[in-house]
C-alpha cells in the first residue's frame, strides 16, 4: 500500500504512513514539509531475541505479537485471547482533521485515531476512539490517548514536576538514556506530584532549541510513559492510567480517550506562549476564555470556618474599597460545618451562621459593586452529615473493609447516576435561589477503597468519576452561562488542561508565600495559561522571611490577582498600597493575562527573578530579588523579548525615564541596579508614537 498521510499546521508537519502489511507507522514530526513522499522503512527481524517490531515507529501500538515495549492499547477478547492485531482499515481527511481507522478484523475491534489542526496554531489535538463492533464484550485494559515518537536516536532530557501539597509545580529534568520513566497519578485526581504533560528536548533553552511537548486534557489518574528503546528511539504515551483501570466495552459501544494537545517549538518560551494561546482560543470554556478575569477577594485565610454575615460583610466592604470585583466566601457556610470534621455533603445554608439566609450577604456584596462567589466540595461527604446518614452507600467502598478517611472525609461514588444528579441539584438549587456568579469547586482527598457495587466493572470508576465531574461542570455552565468556575484540589491537585476545558481557572497551591509562589508559578506557566492561575496576596509568612506588601503584590500580579489577606489587620497604609496595586493591575491585566510571557531570569539559575509580559503596545517587566544580592553584581542587563524592533518604548527605572527602540532593548538590553534583598520592581515599557 505504502501511503503517506500529511497533517500540516502553520509551521509543522506530522506524517503517518501505511506500509504494505497494513501497519500504521509514524514517519515524521518536524518543520513543515510539502510534496515529499516519505519512504516507509522495512520492518524485519534481526535475531531470535528481539523483533524489529519492538523499535518500529508504530503510530498506536497494540499489545500482541512480537511487541515487548510500552503499548498504547491492551485488550482481552471474550474468548480469552489477549493478542490484539491492529491494521489499517481506512482514512478520511478534511481541512482540519485526519481520522485513521485501525481494526482487528478477527474480533471486530476498531480504533480511530483523530488528529485535529487549527489555522491559528501549531498545536495538534489527538485522541483515540475505541469501538466494539462485535457481539461480545471486549475488556480494555489500557487505552492511551496518543503515542509520540521522537526523531533522533540520541537521548532527550525529559521535564516534568515533582511536587507535593504546598509545593506544586517543582520542575525537574532528567536525561533518559535507558529504560522508561513514568509520571503518573493513582489518586483519582491529577494530584500535586507529576503533571499529565510531556516535554522533551536536547539542550534547549527559553529561546532556542527544538522542544517537543504535549499535555493531556484529563484530571483523573493519568500516566505519561517515556521509554528509550535499544536502538535509541524515544517514545512517549499519554493517557488514562492503566493502573487498576479497565473498561468493559459492550457490543456496539465506543469509548473515547481524553485529548492530547501537542506541538513543537523553538525554546521553552515559544512552547508556553503557543500552548497558552491555544488553550485560550480552543480549550477554555468560551464565556470567559478571551476576557481578563476579575480581581477577587477570598475570605478563607481571614476567617477559615468562622463565617457569618457581619464578619463577611466587614471584609467585603474593605475588599470593595480596594477595588476587588468579586467576593468569594470559602468553606464553612453550609451544613454543620464548624471545622473540617463535619458537614460536607449538606449543601444548604447553615442557619446559625446565616439566620436571615445568604441573600443578606449576597445583596450586601452586590451593593458594594462586587459579584458573589461560593465554595463547594461537591465530590465529598462526611460521616457527620445528613447526606451520609441518609445514604451511607453513596461512597466508594467495599463491604468488607473500613473506609480510610483523609481530612475526615469520604469520596462520593459519582458513577452512580443518582449521586451525580444529587451533586448537580445541590449546586443548581443554590444558583437558582441566589445571585451566585462564581463557584470554587474543591476536592480535598484522593480516592481509597475503590469499590463501586453499581458497576459491573468497578475498574471503570476512575474514568467515569472524572467524566462525571466534567459533566456536572458543563451542565452548570450551560444553565448559568455567566457562572465562573474555579477548580481546586487541596491547592493545585487539579490544575491541568482537562480541568481547564470545563473550569475557567484553577487554584495552583495552598502555599501563598510570595517567594515560593514564584517557583510554583514558573512551573505552572510552562504549559498552562497564566491567566487561569489564581494568585492570592495573603499574610502567609511561615518561612519568616521579611516580605513586604509590595513584594507580595508583585508576585501575585503575575497571574490572576486575588486577595486572600485578613483585611481587618491591614493598616491604613496597607490599604492605600493595596488599592494602588489593584488599580495598576487592572491597567496591565490584559497584558499579564492575555499577552506573551518571557521568563528572563529565575532564581535557581540566576539568583533573581525577571518575567516579562508582552502585549500589543506595552510590556510589563517584574524583577524580584530574593535573599542574595552580591555586592559587585548589582548591575543587571535584561535583554527583553517580543518587542517591536522598530518601535520606540519609554519606561522608568528608579525614577529615571528612558526611551529606547525595541531593537535596542532586545539586543542591548534594559539596565537596572538591584541592591536590596526582597525587592520588587514593576516596570511598564510603553510604545511611544
Ligand atoms: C482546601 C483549599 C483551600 C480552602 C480549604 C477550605 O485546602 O485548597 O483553598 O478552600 O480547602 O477547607
Amino acid at each position: 500500500m505504502n501511503k503517506n498521510y500529511f497533517i500540516n499546521t502553520k509551521n509543522t508537519t506530522y506524517v503517518i504512513g501505511v506500509d504494505d502489511k497494513g501497519i500504521v507507522r509514524h514517519l515524521y514530526w518536524g518543520r513543515r514539509i510539502e510534496d515529499e513522499m516519505l519512504e516507509i522503512p522495512d520492518i524485519w527481524d534481526t535475531n531470535s531475541n528481539h523483533s524489529d517490531m519492538d523499535n518500529a515507529m508504530t503510530e498506536y501500538t497494540a499489545f500482541g505479537g512480537k511487541m515487548y515495549r510500552n503499548c498504547a492499547v491492551k485488550c482481552r477478547y471474550s474468548d480469552g485471547c489477549r493478542d490484539c492485531v491492529l491494521k489499517f482499515k481506512s482514512a478520511s481527511q478534511s481541512d482540519n482533521e485526519l481520522i485513521i481507522t485501525l481494526e482487528d478484523n478477527v474480533y471486530l475491534f476498531e480504533v480511530e485515531l483523530h488528529y485535529i489542526t487549527y489555522p491559528d496554531s501549531d498545536v495538534i489535538t489527538r485522541f483515540a476512539r475505541l469501538k466494539n463492533k462485535s457481539d461480545n464484550d471486549i475488556l480494555i485494559e489500557k487505552m492511551m490517548s496518543a503515542e509520540i515518537s521522537l526523531p533522533s536516536e540520541m537521548p532527550y532530557e525529559v521535564i516534568n514536576t515533582n511536587g507535593s501539597w504546598g509545593g506544586e509545580f517543582q520542575l525537574e529534568g532528567e536525561t533518559l538514556k535507558a529504560g522508561s520513566v513514568v509520571f503518573e497519578s493513582r489518586k483519582g485526581t491529577t494530584g500535586h506530584t507529576n503533571q499529565p504533560t510531556f516535554i522533551a528536548h536536547q539542550g534547549a533553552s527559553e529561546d532556542f532549541g527544538t522542544v517537543y511537548y504535549a499535555a493531556l486534557g484529563y484530571s483523573g489518574s493519568f500516566k505519561v510513559e517515556v521509554q528509550r528503546d535499544f536502538k535509541g528511539i524515544t517514545r512517549a504515551m499519554l493517557g488514562v492510567n492503566d493502573f487498576d483501570f479497565s473498561y468493559t466495552l459492550k457490543a456496539g459501544q465506543e469509548l473515547e480517550a481524553p485529548c492530547v494537545y501537542m506541538g513543537i517549538s523553538n525554546g521553552f518560551a515559544e512552547m508556553s506562549n503557543e500552548m497558552s494561546r491555544f488553550a485560550i482560543n480552543h480549550i477554555l470554556p468560551r464565556a470567559y476564555a478571551q476576557k481578563p478575569l476579575p480581581v477577587l477577594y477570598n475570605s478563607w485565610e481571614a476567617t477559615a470556618f468562622d463565617v457569618n454575615t457581619k464578619g463577611q460583610l466587614e471584609l467585603a466592604k474593605k475588599a470593595a474599597e480596594l477595588g476587588c470585583e468579586l467576593f468569594v466566601m470559602d468553606d464553612g457556610w453550609f451544613g454543620k460545618r464548624n471545622s473540617d470534621r463535619a458537614g460536607l455533603g449538606d449543601w444548604f445554608v447553615n442557619e446559625e451562621k446565616f439566620p436571615n439566609g445568604l441573600d443578606e450577604l449576597i445583596d450586601g456584596v452586590n451593593t458594594l459593586g462586587m459579584d458573589f462567589g461560593l465554595w463547594f466540595e461537591p465530590e465529598m461527604v462526611q460521616r457527620d452529615s445528613d447526606l451520609f446518614r441518609a445514604h451511607p452507600d453513596w461512597i466508594y467502598h467495599y463491604p468488607t473493609r473500613e473506609n480510610n478517611e483523609l481530612r475526615n472525609q469520604l469520596v462520593l461514588n459519582l458513577t452512580k447516576p443518582e449521586v451525580e444528579q444529587y451533586v448537580f441539584d445541590c449546586m443548581d438549587k443554590m444558583l437558582e435561589k441566589h445571585n451566585i456568579r462564581y463557584i470554587k469547586w474543591d476536592m480535598n482527598r484522593p480516592f481509597s477503597e475503590v469499590g463501586a457495587e453499581n458497576l459491573e466493572n468497578a475498574q471503570e470508576l476512575w474514568l467515569r468519576h472524572t467524566n462525571a465531574v466534567y459533566a456536572i461542570a458543563d451542565r452548570l455552565k450551560k444553565k448559568y452561562p455567566y457562572l465562573q468556575l474555579e477548580a481546586c484540589a487541596s491547592g493545585g491537585g487539579r490544575a491541568d488542561l482537562g480541568a481547564l476545558g470545563h473550569f475557567d481557572m484553577v487554584w495552583t497551591s495552598d502555599n501563598t508565600d510570595p517567594l515560593d509562589r514564584l517557583i510554583i508559578q514558573q512551573g505552572f506557566s510552562m504549559l498552562y495559561p497564566i491567566k487561569c492561575m489564581r494568585a492570592w496576596v495573603t499574610d502567609w509568612n511561615d518561612n519568616r522571611r521579611p516580605v513586604s506588601l509590595d513584594f507580595r503584590f508583585a508576585s501575585s500580579m503575575q497571574g490572576s490577582l486575588s486577595i486572600g489577606a485578613n483585611l481587618n489587620e491591614y493598616s491604613e497604609q496597607d490599604m492605600g498600597k493595596a488599592k494602588k496595586y489593584i488599580a495598576l493591575y487592572k491597567e496591565i491585566r490584559p497584558i499579564v493575562q492575555l499577552g506573551r510571557l518571557y521568563r528572563l531570569r529565575n532564581e535557581s539559575a540566576h539568583g533573581y527573578w525577571a518575567n516579562e509580559y508582552v502585549g500589543d503596545n506595552e510590556a510589563v517587566l517584574f524583577v524580584m530579588t530574593t535573599a542574595h544580592t552580591l555586592d559587585n553584581r548589582h548591575h543587571k542587563v535584561l535583554n527583553l523579548r517580543g518587542l517591536d524592533e522598530k518601535a520606540k518604548y519609554s519606561y522608568t527605572v528608579d525614577g529615571r525615564e528612558f526611551v529606547h527602540s525595541g531593537a535596542y532593548l532586545m539586543s542591548g538590553g534594559l539596565s537596572l541596579e538591584l541592591y536590596n534583598p526582597f525587592d520588587a520592581k514593576i516596570i511598564r515599557i510603553k510604545k511611544v508614537d
